[in-house]
């Protein structure tokens, strides 16, 4: 479906402008006999939303972005994708997570063109003109021959955010996707995700440990709590895009960094010096 859609159309959704992207409805997961892992989460994603989830390790961050994808079902409640059940609506999605899970015997060229083999639409020509096309937005035109093992971790995940757009994915779905890198490839590369979000126009569900890294990129910042998990706060984050650089010393963003850095400090009780993470 959104594969054979025209770019321009990606950005004007379409849709009824009435209903959310995408709704969460009493949520609840339950592995097997085991303990609740989330419990009665509900949550509303706007088209165009850039949603951060942020919160303790194994409060269930990766368990929801995997019931959104349909990749594992609820105990009960209700996910629906422009009106679909997360199955039906797994063509307009792709997932980034955070090691580049690329083939190693596949160029980064031919790592690309993976995303784009399922288009029957496309001969092989196509397919690489537009692998080509791709790695030249994320940077990479000129390593298009190269081995993933020859590039830096920077690079691969790279290629792994030109093989989740190959498919024009309406939902970005990412699992902690920059948390292997240095912090300096990280800025760059959530200044990058911003721009090729103005371009394309996905809504976003993003897993992160790093506050300033979710205010950064996001229109609402979502605190979940651990045990069950459900959303503890939600942060709206107010800063027009485009975002530059130098937002990150704006006072604004600071204070909002500490704001959501407070909701992370409510979660542990008094003495518990630990971190979110
Ligand atoms: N397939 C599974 N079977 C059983 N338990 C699971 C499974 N996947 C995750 N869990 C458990 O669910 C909890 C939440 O995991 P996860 O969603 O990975 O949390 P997070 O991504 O926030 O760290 C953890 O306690 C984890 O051990
Ligand atoms: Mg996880």
């Amino acid at each position: 479906m959104s594969h054979t859609m025209n770019p321009t159309t990606i950005t004007s959704r379409g849709g009824d402008p009435g209903r959310p992207f995408m709704t969460l409805r009493g949520l609840h997961k339950q592995y097997g006999r085991g303990a609740a892992i989330l419990e009665d989460l509900s949550m509303d994603v706007g088209a165009g939303d850039f949603i951060s989830l942020i919160g303790p390790s194994g409060c269930g961050k990766s368990t929801l972005l995997k019931l959104v994808a349909g990749l594992v079902s609820p105990t009960s409640g209700c996910i629906e994708v422009e009106g679909m059940t997360p199955a039906n609506a797994r063509e307009l999605m792709s997932f980034i997570f955070q090691e580049a899970t690329l083939l190693p015997w596949r160029t980064v060229l031919r790592n690309v063109e993976l995303g784009l083999e399922l288009e029957r639409s496309l001969d092989r020509g196509r397919r690489r003109a537009k692998a080509e096309e791709l790695l030249r937005l994320v940077g990479l035109g000129d390593v298009a021959t190269h081995y993933p093992r020859e590039l830096s971790g920077g690079m691969r995940m790279r290629v792994s955010i030109a093989r989740a757009l190959a498919t024009r994915p309406r939902l970005l779905l990412m699992d902690e996707p920059f948390g292997a890198l240095d912090e300096m490839t990280r800025d760059r590369l959530n200044e990058e995700l911003l721009r090729l979000r103005a371009e394309h126009g996905w809504t976003a569900l993003f897993v992160t440990h790093s506050v300033a890294e979710a205010v950064f990129l996001s229109t609402r910042v979502v605190v979940l709590r651990a045990k069950p998990g459900r959303v503890h706060r939600e942060i709206k984050v107010p800063f027009a895009f485009p975002r530059k650089a130098s937002l990150r010393s704006d006072p604004a963003f600071l204070a909002l960094v500490g704001e959501v850095s407070g909701a992370l400090r409510e979660l542990h009780g008094p003495g518990d010096g630990g971190t979110a993470a």
